[in-house]
Formats: structure tokens, C-alpha cells, sequence
């Protein structure tokens, strides 16, 4: 692999063990992938970042690394809001050990928005390189965006946090970024008046069928929400990266894939509408959460209005960024008064706190695949108008 002066540098321990360690792990991805260099990244967004997940193993490997970030870096949601922790149900151990992780963060120079959203904080652009590793902000950049990141790991990303550079393979390389499927619906015309909730539950079908291959929709018009909704969800159910969607997509309005993409020779999947409507059920449930991935404006402002006036029976579950949350005060405001409970910095699966609800109803195609495995509840999946109707009836 071809390796620069500084990185020749940062291996003879000129900068420090961490860094020097840190470039090992980059190298040795880019051999197994036969990468032929390394290439700087402008955003990292790091995953491991809640006790949950990463326990004490992770938290003890992080407080031993000593190193700076040298790009813009994010954290993942963590197991907790970092102010409202108790009003969440979350015990002091478990606080008092996120806290831990996240100073140990925060000395590795690494910024304290913990959200799956970074794009709505900072500004990305087509053909930017990124290292970011949680599967709906990658999907989102290199499909909604057109930026390029791999999926990267929790120490993949922190190594591109702390040296500055990530292996050029897999999405980083344009002929690795064409479609090798094309997706259509049995009556695309069902798809008109489809909000995120649909288009989650398209993403759950076709996640399944598409794997880790790159998909190309044809005949649908979503807007950027409804894309992350799309793509968060093939990320949970496939190993979903990067997607197109005709005439909507950065990509697949560019000459470059025009050209190189022979559309009509591809291999072509029908997914039935009424297997997309087979995923929403009427099943009771005991609490309400939606924020997966986190908010944008918009969808803050619909959960506003249409909580407005009403108060929820059940728990409801609220999750943006913090950014999000300070930015809209007006919004959270309107929401308290529902009795819901908006929360920073975490969400309904990296969270323990939703581990004992026992069943959740929410509007993500993703949380709905997500929250058996990870939090043992049995999820139902509706509208967010349907979400607000079963929470305060
Ligand atoms: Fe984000 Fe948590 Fe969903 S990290 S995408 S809100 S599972």
C-alpha cells in the first residue's frame, strides 16, 4: 500500500503509540481490501459510543488511547440523554459508566453530538470522503448526499477520527457505487401518497432481497425524509450502503452513471405493495417511539402538530439530537405539553430503558426490524398518524 512521509512518520512512533496504532488498523483494513492508498476524509462519525453496546471491554480500550481527532468528528446515540438520564428510567451505574465513555471521548478530541443524524449538522457535500460507521447516516450520505463512506466500524472510525485518512475501497470508488439491481413495484401507483412509515416498510422488504448489492428503485418519487427512511431501513434488514432512486438521487441524475449503468440489463426484483402493507398490524401496545433515525425539522414539526391539544395515555418517545432539540424549543414545548417525552443524545434501541416495555409501536421500518433483537420488546409498525392516534385514544 502506498503510505505517505507522514504517515512513514506516524509509524515510526514520531506522533504518539495511539496514533501509531491507529494507522495499523487503517493499513491493515486497506490490505484486506486491497486498497492502494489511504485518502482523507472531511466528517467521522464514530458508533460504540453506548455502554450497552461496548460495556466495560470498550470503555477500557478507550480510556488507554491518547490522541487528538484531526477532522470533525460525531459520536453515535448513546444508552441515555445526558441531562433527563433518570426521567428515562436509566439507573446510576449505567449513568455514571456513559459518562465515562463519553469523557473518554471527548479527550480523544471527538465532538459530544451523539446522534445518527450528523447531516443535518454539518454540512456535506457530493464527493466528499467520509468515515462514518451507523448504517442509516452512511446510507443517507452516500445515497441522499452522494458522499462516499464505507460502513465503518466503531475502531475503523475512530482511527479515521484520529489520523485524518480511510482506506480508498469499496464506496469510495466510483465503479463500486453503480447499481446492480433494479427494484420496481407491482402498482407504483400505491406509492403516491406513501410517508416515511411506508417507506420504511418497503426498505424491510427490500433490504431482504438485496443484501449488500446496490440498489436502483424505479418509479418513485420520495423527498429526503422519506429516503432516510428507505435507506435506514435496508441498512437494518440487508446490509444496505448505497441507493438509487431514478431521476431523485444525486448519482442517478449524474452522466457518469448514465452512461456506465446499462439500466435495462440489469436484474430487475418486483416487490409487491401488499407485502409492504403486510408489515404495518394492528397489534396492542404499551408504549410509542419514533425518532429512527433522529428527527428532522419536518418530521419534529409534524410529531408537534399532531400531538397539539391532545395527551398521550401511553409513553411516548420522542428522539432528535440535542442541535435539533436547542434549535426547536418551540416544538419540544408543544410536545411536553402532550405528555410525550422528547430525549437527546440516545434512541428507542441503543437505550436500556426500552428493554422492559415489553411492546413499542413506532413509524421506522428500521426500529421495527431493530427492536426485537436488540431490546427484546415485539414492535408494531405505523404512521406517525396512526403512532399519535394509539398514544393518546
Ligand atoms: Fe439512529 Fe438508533 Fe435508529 S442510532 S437509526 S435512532 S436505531
Amino acid at each position: 500500500m502506498e503510505l505517505d512521509r507522514s504517515d512513514d512518520e506516524i509509524l515510526s512512533g514520531e506522533y504518539g503509540e495511539t496514533r501509531r496504532v491507529m494507522l495499523e488498523i487503517l493499513i491493515a483494513l486497506g490490505k484486506i481490501y486491497d486498497a492502494e492508498r489511504l485518502i482523507p476524509v472531511s466528517s467521522v462519525q464514530v458508533s460504540g459510543a453506548s455502554y450497552k453496546t461496548i460495556g466495560d471491554a470498550g470503555l477500557e480500550w478507550l480510556e488507554g488511547l491518547d490522541a487528538r481527532a484531526v477532522v470533525p468528528a460525531f459520536l453515535n446515540p448513546i444508552g441515555m440523554p445526558r441531562e433527563q438520564w433518570s426521567e428515562m428510567g436509566i439507573d446510576a451505574t449505567f449513568a455514571e459508566k456513559q459518562e465515562e465513555i463519553l469523557n473518554a471521548y471527548q479527550r480523544l478530541g471527538i465532538r459530544l453530538t451523539c446522534t445518527c443524524t450528523p447531516y443535518y449538522h454539518q454540512i456535506v457535500q457530493y464527493g466528499d470522503h467520509l468515515a462514518w460507521s451507523e448504517s442509516s447516516a452512511v446510507a443517507y450520505a452516500n445515497s441522499v448526499i452522494g458522499a462516499r463512506t464505507n460502513r465503518e466500524g466503531g475502531p475503523s472510525a475512530l482511527a479515521s477520527a484520529l489520523i485524518g485518512k480511510t482506506p480508498e475501497y469499496g464506496l469510495h470508488i466510483m465503479k463500486n457505487r453503480l447499481p446492480d439491481l433494479i427494484i420496481t413495484l407491482d402498482d407504483p401507483a400505491a406509492a403516491k401518497d406513501w410517508g416515511p412509515a411506508e417507506y420504511g416498510a418497503l426498505g424491510y422488504v427490500a433490504g431482504k432481497e438485496v443484501g449488500n448489492r446496490v440498489p436502483f428503485f424505479r418509479g418513485l418519487r420520495p423527498n429526503r425524509d422519506r429516503l432516510k427512511a428507505l435507506g435506514a431501513a435496508m441498512a437494518a434488514t440487508g446490509a444496505v450502503a448505497l441507493f438509487h432512486v431514478e431521476d431523485i438521487t444525486p448519482e442517478a441524475r449524474v452522466p457518469f452513471f448514465k452512461t456506465s449503468f446499462p439500466v435495462d440489463e440489469k436484474e430487475t426484483i418486483e416487490i409487491a405493495v401488499s407485502d409492504v402493507n403486510a408489515v404495518f398490524s394492528e397489534i396492542e401496545v404499551n408504549a410509542v417511539a419514533v425518532g429512527c433515525p433522529h428527527l428532522s425539522e419536518d418530521e419534529l414539526r409534524t410529531v408537534a402538530d399532531l400531538l397539539s391539544g391532545k395527551k398521550v395515555k401511553k409513553p411516548f418517545f420522542v428522539f432528535v439530537s440535542e442541535e435539533m432539540m436547542n434549535e426547536h424549543r418551540d416544538l419540544i414545548t408543544m410536545i411536553d405539553r402532550s405528555g410525550a417525552h422528547v430525549y437527546a443524545d440516545t434512541c428507542m434501541v441503543v437505550s436500556p430503558a426500552t428493554d422492559t416495555l415489553g411492546s413499542v409501536m413506532t413509524n421506522s421500518g428500521k426500529a421495527f426490524s431493530y427492536l426485537p433483537a436488540m431490546c427484546g420488546v415485539v414492535p408494531r409498525l405505523g404512521t406517525i398518524e396512526d403512532c399519535v392516534r394509539v398514544a393518546t385514544e
